[in-house]
């Protein structure tokens, strides 16, 4: 589009009590970039994970497990001394394990408030920013199927806890070494760590975790410790674009960290 196009007729802004202004917007900066980045950054990190999820390899490293692949829950994963190694799943499960997995933390994305700006603006132009029109003729918004799906993100959110809390154990976890005797940090203990804390961040920022702690009361007076539950994710919440960015980095990264070192493209650096 070169954005210059007017929107159809009759919807939208072209709909009757709309200001008649023939151009399709009147901005005239470079509104585009931020959605074409957005989607470039996501299109990105959906093929890197589509592939490192099915790789089915290169997830272990001891004691360094991935994230793509923890808690492992099929028979056919790789053995992962004291690591969240249950086999749920018996060996008629054939696919790579990763995919027992993604399935949490893709839709808690997936359903995020942000992410759902974030692609209906990069992908699908719904709009494509702030005083753009949208191309399309209809817009139903989040009242149907598919699309009222989307409610399902407060389950979501109660499924990304556990994931986050793995992802934490995991952590402690790494601070053994490869013989499994505790008292170990390398590089990878701290891209873990960093990790674990940015996918923490990210899930208590939620907008529904805010509404969870906070929401639906009459008076904070009388609930103290909500009140400062709600003030925290508060705070958190007003970072939530940045921190989600920030996580899908960090745990892109330290699946990456993980695959080089087991791949033995190079040595995990200790520190002690
Ligand atoms: Fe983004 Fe809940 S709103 S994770």
């Amino acid at each position: 589009a070169t954005g210059t196009e007017p929107p159809p007729a009759g919807t939208g802004v072209r709909g009757a009590g709309r200001a008649a202004i023939r151009a399709r917007h009147l901005r005239t900066d470079r509104w585009w970039l931020a959605p074409a980045l957005t989607a470039a950054g996501l299109l990105a990190f959906v093929v890197y994970s589509s592939w490192r999820a099915f790789a089915n390899a290169g997830y272990y490293a001891a004691p360094y497990v991935s994230p793509f692949y923890s808690p492992c829950l099929a028979e056919n994963c790789v053995p992962m001394k004291g690591g969240p190694n249950w086999e749920v799943f018996g060996s008629w499960w054939g696919l790579s394990p990763a995919l027992l997995i993604l399935v949490f933390p893709l839709g808690f994305r997936l359903t995020c408030y942000y992410y759902r700006k974030a692609y209906y603006r990069g992908f699908w132009a719904s709009p494509p920013a702030c005083a753009v029109a949208e191309p399309h003729r209809r817009y139903t918004g989040e009242t149907r199927f598919p699309l009222i799906l989307q409610n399902a993100h407060r389950y979501f959110f109660y499924a990304a806890l556990p994931v986050a809390a793995i992802l934490t154990y995991d952590t402690v976890l790494a601070f053994r070494d490869e013989h499994y005797a505790w008292g170990h940090m390398g590089l990878g203990t701290v891209v873990l760590l960093v990790n674990a804390v940015l996918i923490w961040a990210y899930t208590l920022s939620c907008h529904s975790c805010r509404h969870i702690v906070g929401g639906r009361l009459r008076h904070f007076s009388r609930h103290p410790v909500r009140y400062r539950l709600w003030s925290w994710a508060g705070r958190l919440n007003a970072r939530h674009m940045q921190l989600a960015w920030a996580s899908l980095f960090s745990v892109g990264l330290a699946d990456l960290y993980v695959y080089l070192v087991a791949t033995g493209v190079f040595d995990d650096p200790r520190f002690f």
